[in-house]
C-alpha cells in the first residue's frame, strides 16, 4: 500500500515537473495569464472560438501587441479583414505600435481569392519561411472560411495537421474560429472537432444572456501540460482592451 502511494506521489511530482518546465510566454490579455499557469506555452497553437463579437479579434490583436512590446516579430494572417480595417481597430484600442512597426516587426498578410487550401498549405509556409528569424507570434483570424471550404474530414485533418506543425516550428500561434448557436451547451460541432483536437490550447469566448443583459465570458476548455482554470470567467472589452475577471466566475 505504502509503495503504491509512493509511486502515485512520484507520478504527481513528475506531472508537476512537466507542467512547470514548459516555457510560458505572456498572452498580452489582461487577467488571463493567472488562469493558465502564467501564460501560453511557447511554440504552441491556441484555438480561440466563439460567438461573433465576443472579442476574438481583440484577443488576437492584444496577443500580437504583447509580442511587439517584447521585440518579437508578429504576423497577422487574415482570411477576411483588410489591413486598413485592422489598423483602424488597433487605433481604436490605442495600439499605435502596429502602424509604427508595419513591415518591420509587424507583417500583415491577407488571403485574397478563394483557394484557402492552397493558401494554407503552399503560400503561408513560404511567407513565414521567408521571414523566419527571432521569436515570432502568428495569428490566423479567422480559420472559419477554410473549414467551410474543406468539408472532407480526412483532407481537413491532413492540411490542418501540416499547418499546425509548421506553426509549432515557427512560433506561438493563435487561430480563431467563429461559432454560432448556444455555446452554453458543450456540443462540439463537426466543423470544430479537428482543429480543437489538433490544438494545444482551446479557449471559448462567448456572449451569454443573463438576467436582462448580454455578458461576455471566457473559458479555458483545454490546455496541454497545464492545470488551468475551468471556470466561466466574466470579461469586459473597453477602449483599453480586454479585462478578464480572474476572481469573478460569470455565474
Ligand atoms: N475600441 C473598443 N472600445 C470598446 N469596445 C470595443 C472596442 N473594440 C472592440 N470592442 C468590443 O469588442 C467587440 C468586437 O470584438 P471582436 O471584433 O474582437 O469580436 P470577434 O469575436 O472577433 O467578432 P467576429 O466574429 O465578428 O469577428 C465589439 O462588439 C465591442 O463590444
Ligand atoms: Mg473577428
Amino acid at each position: 500500500m505504502e509503495t503504491k502511494n509512493k509511486r502515485l506521489e512520484s507520478m504527481r511530482e513528475q506531472k508537476h515537473e512537466v507542467i512547470s518546465t514548459e516555457e510560458r510566454i505572456k498572452s498580452g490579455i489582461n487577467g488571463l495569464d493567472p488562469l493558465i499557469n502564467g501564460g501560453l506555452i511557447r511554440n504552441s497553437v491556441t484555438v480561440v472560438y466563439g460567438s461573433p463579437g465576443a472579442g476574438k479579434s481583440v484577443f488576437c490583436t492584444e496577443f500580437l501587441r504583447e509580442g511587439l512590446k517584447q521585440g518579437e516579430k508578429v504576423f497577422y494572417v487574415s482570411l477576411e479583414q483588410d489591413l486598413d480595417s485592422f489598423l483602424r481597430e488597433a487605433d481604436s484600442l490605442g495600439f499605435a505600435e502596429f502602424r509604427k512597426q508595419l513591415n518591420s516587426n509587424f507583417i500583415f498578410t491577407r488571403m485574397t481569392g478563394h483557394d484557402f487550401k492552397s493558401f494554407l498549405s503552399v503560400e503561408l509556409p513560404k511567407i513565414l519561411e521567408a521571414r523566419k528569424g527571432k521569436q515570432s507570434r502568428i495569428v490566423i483570424d479567422p480559420l472559419t472560411p477554410f473549414l467551410w471550404e474543406i468539408r472532407d474530414p480526412a483532407l481537413q485533418r491532413n492540411i490542418l495537421s501540416d499547418t499546425f506543425n509548421m506553426l509549432h516550428a515557427f512560433g506561438t500561434s493563435v487561430v480563431t474560429i467563429e461559432r454560432y448557436g448556444d455555446l452554453n451547451k458543450m456540443e462540439f460541432s463537426e466543423e470544430l472537432a479537428i482543429p480543437l483536437y489538433l490544438s494545444d490550447t482551446v479557449i471559448l469566448m462567448s456572449i451569454v444572456y443573463d438576467r436582462n443583459f448580454y455578458k461576455k465570458t471566457i473559458t479555458v476548455i483545454k490546455m496541454r501540460f497545464s492545470s488551468h482554470s475551468s471556470d466561466i470567467h466574466s470579461l469586459e472589452i473597453t477602449s483599453n482592451g480586454i479585462k478578464v475577471f480572474e476572481n469573478k466566475p460569470a455565474f
